[in-house]
């Protein structure tokens, strides 16, 4: 059964079809951007959850999750930082890499922004494989602080991104709404 706000958020998803290639649905979240009633719904839904989880970092994936979490950590009253395709921050980097279906990528965090004291919730638009959310988490710990959850506004169900994540969870929350 749907909510209200699933059902909005659900509404100003666009499907696009053989986006970025041939055979691939594309879910589209820039309606949802332009729409303040929509955003701020799911601003004010996630940043529920970082008080929840008792997060004191949003960690956001390099694109769309900075464009989700940044406002989220600023309504929650807490920090903000971008995990970033590798090559892009300009300090001293935690580096991890992860396996995509042909080939490898690789993100990186600022170790320094993050320390021991805190609890970050990963936050991103579509959870599918895993495999971006999982490094990130293990960027978090690499860097010494605790993951309290993570947080995305999708997951594509049919690539099984959520057992894979919840075993790197390791017993934090997952929640996709
Ligand atoms: C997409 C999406 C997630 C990731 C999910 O980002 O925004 O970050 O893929 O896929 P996974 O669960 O299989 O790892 P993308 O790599 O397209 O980067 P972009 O947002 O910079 O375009």
């Amino acid at each position: 059964e749907l909510t209200d706000i699933t059902t909005l958020l659900l509404s100003r998803i666009r499907d696009v079809e053989d986006y970025p290639e041939q055979g691939v649905m594309f879910k589209d979240i820039t309606p949802l951007l332009a729409d303040p009633v929509a955003f701020t719904a799911l601003t004010e839904t996630l940043a529920e959850i970082a008080r929840r989880t008792g997060a004191t970092k949003i960690v956001g994936l390099e694109a769309r999750g900075f464009i989700l979490g940044a406002p989220v950590a600023v309504s929650a009253g807490i920090g903000f930082i971008p995990v970033r395709k590798a090559g892009k921050l300009p300090g001293a980097t935690l580096s991890q890499s992860y396996d995509l279906e042909y080939g490898s990528a690789e993100i990186e965090v600022h170790a320094e922004d993050l320390s021991a004291q805190d609890r970050v919730l990963i936050v991103d638009d579509v959870l599918a494989t895993g495999g971006t959310a999982e490094a990130a988490i293990q960027l978090v710990r690499r860097a010494g602080a605790e993951v309290a959850g993570a947080a995305v506004l999708m997951e594509l169900g049919f690539l099984a991104g959520r057992p894979r994540l919840e075993a790197a969870l390791d017993g934090a929350p997952l929640e996709a709404l």
